[in-house]
């Protein structure tokens, strides 16, 4: 596999050829924020937290590391007005469905985000779909999923799965960037306690 030189907030690195920004920025020990990037997965550009500008023969784009991939004598900067620009919009977007966030109030605070900018329609998920996708792409149980299209879009178990499969893996709670997972689960739970035993 052919080596890659490219520069990443002015620090020369080297990554190998099929490496996203992200990777290489993570081997470089540059961090890069993340929502629903997780090392086991697929990559999925869902949240879009991670835009860096990337500058290549002369031009400029806004692209998600966890996805665009590196090449000879990219240069990219990870954090730019734009890109902070970007990252505090999107945080009170995600906000506005979980305000009550840990993991999404640190970064708001890093990008000076105001939580109560937009009208909240607290649904807790913000649609990372870690659990969803650790669920199937790891431990290929499929016990949880999306239901719903657009703002009603929203996770759920199925309660049968689950009922075998979950109370003793839980994996996917940690990855959960919200409380939207452990409620969802909560309430399956509620639902199991009604099935009959098998
Ligand atoms: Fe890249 Fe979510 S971490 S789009």
């Amino acid at each position: 596999m052919s080596k890659i030189l490219l520069q990443i907030d002015a620090k020369e690195v080297e990554a190998k050829e099929g490496m996203t920004i992200l990777e290489a920025a993570q081997d470089a020990g540059i961090y890069i924020p993340t929502l629903c990037h997780h090392e086991k997965l697929e990559p999925y550009g869902a949240c879009r937290i991670c835009t860096v500008e990337a500058e290549s023969r002369g031009q400029t784009k806004l692209v998600a590391a966890c996805l665009y991939p590196v090449e000879q004598g990219l240069v990219v900067r990870t954090r730019s007005e734009k890109v902070d620009k970007i990252r505090k919009m999107i945080l009170e977007l995600l906000l506005a469905h979980a305000p009550d966030s840990r993991e999404l109030q640190g970064l708001a605070e890093e990008y000076g985000a105001d939580k109560d900018r937009f009208e909240k329609e607290a649904s807790f998920c913000v649609h990372c779909g870690l659990c969803v996708r650790y669920c199937a792409e790891v431990k290929k149980k499929f016990a949880v999923g999306f239901v719903n299209r657009g703002a009603r879009r929203e996770i759920s178990f199925d309660p049968v799965i689950a009922a075998k499969e979950c109370w003793n893996c839980k994996e996917c709670f940690p990855l959960c960037p919200t409380e939207a997972l452990q409620a969802a689960y909560v309430y399956t739970e509620a639902l199991i306690s009604t099935l009959p035993r098998f």
